[in-house]
């Protein structure tokens, strides 16, 4: 067992006479024509609902597709009764199996079988009466469809006595060439106010496909293919995503759903999912092991900056109640919900309610920890520290100097964490209180730092109330919830990142190394790369930004630095422009600002890709 781990963490500032300053040339005012940036946020869409990470229940997990409406009015009994749905799982969303087939006017049919309610007016099968019910009940209604002409059990669950019949047409009952009859219908007819929308379709039915070659289904050329950046087409499959949101436009232009996107992380759905998602998976499908939790927590805990209120990572639904998450696992099912609070990951349960013991109910339900995953200020926990099996995440909240702050110990052993309160970015001398939520317990800090042990998978959840060391300003690394990496303004590159690089991190490097520039380790700050650009939105709430640029070291070269231009706009205005060929200072006025603009040109061709920090930034109010 080891302990004290304050050399994990990056020093929080290096002195500025460390730093060599190079070439740097500074130019306050609009020294040539502003590049008017497009705002990378204006394509969200204004979902009344959207703003936390949505809660409900889905059957997957459970049922798959022997799911029934009994089995479904089952759980959402038990959910209301429990007091789940009081404490925000309120979307009930049917998955995959709910088809018959598509008629010859294009109309889906209903299982009527499965959804018995739906054949109750006598006439065409409508979900209208299953919709009401559960919107007498107080809860929300989701659906699920696949983008292309298939849907995925027609390829993954072969045994299921649930699929589409009829003809190969017939069994086609994916959006693809139905967008607007579907959605009229969905959302129209039926009043369903989430839609999950997988893609199986896109990838699963290539002309290769043995079903495929037996005649059973249409041969569509893969538009993505798992795994496969390379050979994915992912402005094909942004195209399809962008229709279907037009679709639903047409008949909620209030915004007043919810649209999950389901690429798996494949196709690039991080740079274009939120202009038409509120939350779109980032990997495959979970299982209920410990392994393939952490898995799926990692694909979206490494992109906080992608996230924000009303469009959030999703790492997939929880597991919570099954497998090596049941009742004899309390301790890996706190730490399964304690991951997914803390990186505002969608909180859908997803097993069978009625079966539940109390304990799970409990863990589910825990109100402290749902106000952390829904806390109105967006922020996705950024992490703080990864060591071996031990990972620190923070979570900045709405209310200033308060942190959620999740220690993780992912591994079979005991361990000890510890954390400086320097690392939250609080002072060190003032009353800080700090309180374990699941078992609620006051922590009290020593010498400036909390430290803990924990056992085998275990994870503890503490909420620390202190005081910013920038007053009433803000590190930019605490707002990721405000952050949007304009999708047009992201680096065009020869060829494909390594896989383990992502484009913008906070606190890291793309590759995921420390922030560091011409030596100086930086605890704060944006790696991104040259030629990309993202949005601050201020709200008018700020006065100043203040931030250290340059190439980051692990893509510099020393022998032939490049110059690269830095540029601030405040609400399209240029604010200021930098350009050096080593490490430069901005600090620009920002008062009024709704939507700052920060960009990095690189005007030379790079054969490369060129990482660039935004360090130390920081907004003063
Ligand atoms: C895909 C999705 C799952 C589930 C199944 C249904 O695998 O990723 O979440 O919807 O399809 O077939």
């Amino acid at each position: 067992m080891t302990h004290s781990h304050f050399t994990s963490f990056p020093p929080r500032r290096i002195a500025a006479g460390g730093l060599l300053f190079l070439a740097a040339l500074t130019a306050w005012a609009a020294d040539k024509p502003a590049r008017a940036p497009s705002s990378a946020r204006a394509a969200a869409h204004a979902s009344v609902q959207a703003s936390p990470p949505p809660m409900g229940w889905n059957p997957w997990n459970a049922f798959e597709t022997s799911v029934t409406e009994a089995k479904i009015m089952g759980v959402t009994e038990k959910l209301k009764q429990s007091g789940l749905a009081d404490a925000g799982y309120r979307y009930i969303n049917m998955d995959d199996g709910w088809w018959l087939r598509r008629d010859a006017d294009g109309r889906l049919r209903i299982r009527t079988s499965m959804f018995p309610s739906a054949a109750a007016g006598g006439g065409e099968p409508s979900f209208r009466p299953y919709v009401a019910r559960l919107h007498a009940m107080g809860l929300k209604a989701g659906l699920y469809t696949d983008i292309g002409r298939n849907a995925c059990s027609q390829i993954w669950s072969g045994g299921s006595g649930n699929l589409p019949e009829g003809s190969v047409a017939e069994r086609e009952v994916g959006v693809m060439g139905f967008q607007e009859q579907d959605m009229r219908l969905i959302f129209g007819e039926w009043g369903f106010d989430f839609l999950k929308v997988d893609a199986c379709g896109l990838a699963d039915f290539a002309a290769s496909q043995p079903a495929v070659k037996r005649g059973q289904f249409r041969a569509l050329a893969p538009t993505m293919v798992r795994g496969r950046p390379d050979q994915s087409d992912a402005a094909q499959v942004e195209s399809l995503y962008a229709r279907l949101k037009d679709a639903i436009g047409a008949v909620r232009p209030q915004g007043d759903y919810l649209l999950s996107i389901c690429t798996w992380g494949e196709a690039s759905v991080a740079d274009w999912g939120y202009k038409y998602g509120n939350a779109w998976r980032t990997s495959a499908d979970i299982s209920a092991t410990w392994k393939s939790m952490l898995h799926n927590f990692d694909s979206a805990a490494s992109r906080p900056m992608y996230a924000g209120p009303g469009h959030w990572n999703d790492p997939d639904m929880l597991e919570i109640g099954n497998g090596e998450f049941d009742a004899d696992h309390l301790v890996e099912a706190r730490a399964h919900m304690s991951m997914w609070a803390i990186i505002s990951a969608p909180l859908i349960l997803g097993y069978d309610l009625t079966k539940s013991p109390q304990s799970l109910i409990d863990i589910a339900g825990k109100r402290e920890v749902i106000a952390i995953n829904q806390d109105p200020a967006g922020n996705q926990g950024v992490t703080l520290m990864r060591d071996g099996d031990r990972q620190v995440i923070v979570k900045s909240l709405a209310q200033a100097g308060h942190k959620a702050v999740a220690l993780i110990n992912r591994g079979a052993g005991n361990t000890t964490v510890t954390v400086p309160l320097s690392a939250l970015n609080l002072a060190p001398e003032t009353a800080t209180t700090v309180r374990e939520l699941w078992s609620g317990r006051d922590v009290a800090p020593v010498a400036g730092a909390i430290t803990m042990a924990l056992g085998p998978h275990e994870t503890a959840l503490l909420l620390v109330k202190g005081r910013s060391v920038l007053g009433a300003g803000m590190y930019v690394s605490e707002m990721p919830g405000r952050i949007t990496i304009a999708a047009d303004g992201r680096a065009t590159l020869a060829r494909p990142l390594q896989s383990s690089w992502v484009a913008a991190q906070i606190n890291a490097a793309p590759s995921g190394a420390p922030l560091t520039l011409d030596g100086a380790v930086f605890g704060n700050g944006l790696g991104v790369l040259a030629n990309s650009r993202f949005d601050l939105r201020l709200g008018g709430e700020f006065t100043r930004l203040r931030a250290t640029v340059g190439e980051l070291d692990e893509t510099r070269d020393k022998a032939a630095t490049r110059t690269l231009i830095y540029r601030v706009h405040g609400d399209g205005k240029l604010l200021a422009r930098t350009s050096s060929a080593g490490v430069a200072r901005i600090d620009v006025a920002v008062k009024g600002v709704q939507t700052l603009t920060l960009s990095v040109e690189n005007p030379e061709t790079a054969s490369k890709p060129v990482a660039v920090a935004w360090a130390d930034a920081r907004l003063e109010r």
